[in-house]
C-alpha cells in the first residue's frame, strides 16, 4: 500500500506521536519530526543515514515564532525574513538554549525558515512544535521534488508522505549565516543572489564550489552539509560548456544529456532532457532534480550536463550540477 496521502490530520497525529513524516515544501520534500522529540530526531538521522554532525533546518509557521527559537536577530536578518518569508531562504542565527544539540550538531547556531507551501504552513500552524526537516533523500543522493521520489527512497521505513504535489522551486533554500551581523551565503539555492543583494547589499558566498576546490573535499564547511560531493545521481555525471565536444569523448557509451534550452541533434545521444525550452531559469531549477532522477532510470553510462549561465538561479543550478559530478 502507498504511504502517500493528503491527510493533514493523519500527519498531525503521527508527528505528535513522535514519528517521522515526509512533508512538501516549495523547494524539496523534507523528512520532518518534532524538534523537541529525541526519538523523532534520531529517527530522521537514521532514516537518512546522515551523520549526526550535520545539523537540521527548523521549519516554523511564521516570522513571529522566530524569537522562540533564536537568541538574537541581526538587523539584516530581519530585513531578509521580512522580504522573503514564507520562502526559500534559511537563516542561521544564535540559538536559544531550548533548541536541542541534536538539531544543531552541537553548534550554538540554528538554521531556520518559513517554507512557502500552503499544506505545510497549515500543518505547522496546527502543531504546537516546529518541525526539523532535512531534505527527504538518503545522505548524498538527489533531493526529492515529488511525493513519489520520497516513496521510492523510503517506502519501508517511514509511515507517511504528506502529498503536496511537485515542488515549485525545485532546489533547496538559500542558506545565509551571519558574521559580525553581516550576512554571508553558506549555500546557494532557490532565492537568487541578486534578489538577496537588492535587500542587504553586496554579499559574500562561502562554500560555493569551483572546479579547483572540488578536488579537495572540504572537511568542515560552514554549512556542514555542503561537502563537495553531494546531490549525486548514481550514473556518472560530467558538466561541460560544450555538449557536442564532450559527446565526442564518449562515443562508445550510452549517453544522456541534460541541457538548458537548446535541442541537440546527435545520433550518439540516447536520451535528452531540455529543462526549459523558453530559457527560463526558474523553470529549469524546478525541473532539475526530477530530470536527474529520470536520467538515473535509463541505465546510461554517462550523463553530460550543460553548464548554465552564471547568474540568477543559473548560479545555484551550476552549484548543484558540479556537486553531482564525480
Ligand atoms: O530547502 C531546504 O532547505 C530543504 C527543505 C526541506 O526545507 N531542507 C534542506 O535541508 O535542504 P538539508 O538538511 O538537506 O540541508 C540543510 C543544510 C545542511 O547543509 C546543513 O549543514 C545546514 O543546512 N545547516 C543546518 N544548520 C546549520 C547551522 N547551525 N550552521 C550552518 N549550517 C547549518
Ligand atoms: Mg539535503
Amino acid at each position: 500500500m502507498s504511504i502517500i496521502s493528503k491527510d493533514i490530520s493523519k500527519a498531525i497525529q503521527l508527528l505528535t506521536e513522535e514519528h517521522v513524516v515526509a512533508i512538501p515544501t516549495e523547494t524539496v520534500y523534507g523528512l520532518a519530526g518534532n524538534i523537541y522529540s529525541e526519538k523523532a530526531i534520531k529517527a530522521i538521522f537514521e532514516t537518512k543515514k546522515r551523520p549526526f554532525f550535520n545539523p537540521l533546518i527548523v521549519h516554523i509557521p511564521s516570522i513571529d515564532t522566530l524569537s522562540t527559537i533564536v537568541e538574537y536577530i541581526p538587523e539584516k536578518a530581519k530585513l531578509l525574513a521580512k522580504a522573503f518569508w514564507p520562502g526559500p531562504i534559511t537563516l542561521v542565527l544564535k540559538k536559544k538554549a531550548i533548541i536541542p544539540d541534536l538539531i544543531t550538531g552541537g553548534k550554538d547556531t540554528v538554521a531556520v525558515r518559513v517554507p512557502n507551501h500552503s499544506t505545510t504552513l497549515e500543518l505547522l500552524r496546527k502543531l504546537d512544535f516546529p518541525l526539523a526537516a532535512p531534505s527527504a533523500n538518503p545522505f548524498s543522493s538527489i533531493s526529492p521534488t515529488t511525493a513519489q521520489h520520497v516513496e521510492s527512497y523510503f517506502k519501508d521505513t517511514i509511515k507517511m508522505v504528506l502529498d503536496g504535489g511537485a515542488c515549485t522551486s525545485g532546489i533547496e533554500s538559500t542558506i545565509i549565516g551571519f558574521e559580525n551581523d553581516e550576512p554571508i551565503i553558506y549555500r546557494l539555492g532557490s532565492t537568487a543572489i541578486e534578489a538577496i543583494e537588492a535587500v542587504v547589499g553586496k554579499i559574500e558566498i562561502k562554500n560555493s564550489i569551483t572546479e579547483s576546490q572540488k578536488v579537495e573535499t572540504q572537511e568542515t564547511p560552514d554549512a556542514p552539509g555542503m561537502l563537495a560531493r553531494h546531490y549525486a545521481p548514481k550514473t556518472k555525471t560530467v558538466l561541460t560548456e560544450n555538449i557536442t565536444e564532450t559527446i565526442n569523448l564518449y562515443t562508445n557509451q550510452r549517453i544522456g544529456i541534460l541541457v538548458f534550452n537548446s535541442d541537440f541533434e546527435n545520433p550518439l545521444i540516447e536520451t535528452q532532457i531540455i529543462l526549459s525550452k523558453n530559457g527560463n531559469l526558474e523553470e529549469a531549477a524546478s525541473k532539475l532534480y526530477d530530470a536527474l532522477h529520470q536520467l538515473d532510470t535509463f541505465d546510461l553510462d554517462i550523463i553530460i550536463a550543460e553548464k548554465f549561465p552564471d547568474y540568477g538561479l543559473g548560479k545555484s543550478i551550476n552549484d548543484r550540477l558540479l556537486r553531482a559530478t564525480k
